[in-house]
């Protein structure tokens, strides 16, 4: 046991790239690590020998985590448990840094009450706003939220809201509470 896997849902491609990012972060750092779709995940199956780190990356969508990403943790907790483990999610509210932390942020609060891994790093990351290339409902439900919220609504909006060096400094983190034991 001596790699990072990270496991990911990403249904428009953001949160793939932040776990890119955090995969590319820590292989600089020195730690061996991977990135896997939630999707082979499930499918193929996970050589859990190879890893003492075991991170899970999932965006907000209507208000909820991605089921197969909820039913992977049930059941594989003790697993995660048995590893240095982590959790990040990425949403468009927490482009409002008050809804950017663990505690101010609704949906990960929701998360923790209604099941009981509790992962050793949790972190919230601002997430991506791309109207033009989300269908009409879709978009139209994200711009009320942006409406209760004050955010853009303008269809041709696209703005990457996440802070990089918070990506950087979360994949860091990890590196350093692996090597420290
Ligand atoms: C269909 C849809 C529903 C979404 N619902 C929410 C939501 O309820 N709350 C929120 O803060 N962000 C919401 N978002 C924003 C996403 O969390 C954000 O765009 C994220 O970066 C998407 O990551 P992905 O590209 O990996 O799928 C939603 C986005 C989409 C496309």
């Amino acid at each position: 046991m001596s790699g990072t896997l990270i496991v990911y849902f990403s249904r428009g491609g953001h949160t793939a790239r932040v776990t890119r990012r955090i995969m590319e972060t820590m292989t600089q750092a020195g730690s061996d690590c991977e990135m896997m779709d939630i999707v082979e995940a499930q499918q193929e199956g996970i050589d859990w020998d190879k890893y003492d780190t075991v991170v899970i990356g999932c965006p907000v969508l209507y208000g909820d985590f991605d089921k197969r990403i909820k039913a992977f943790i049930a059941e594989h907790q003790d697993k995660l448990d048995a590893r240095h483990n982590g959790f990040f999610c990425l949403s468009v509210v927490a482009r409002n840094p008050a809804k950017a932390t663990v505690e101010g942020n609704r949906y990960m609060q929701k998360f923790m009450a209604e099941q009981p891994w509790r992962p050793q790093h949790l972190k919230v990351f601002a997430g991506k706003v791309d109207y033009p290339s989300w269908g009409f409902f879709d978009s139209l439900s994200i711009k009320l939220i942006m409406v209760m919220t004050k955010g853009p609504t303008a269809s041709d909006t696209v703005i990457d809201y996440t802070d990089w060096n918070e990506v950087e400094a979360f994949a860091l983190q990890l590196h350093e509470a692996r090597t420290d034991g």
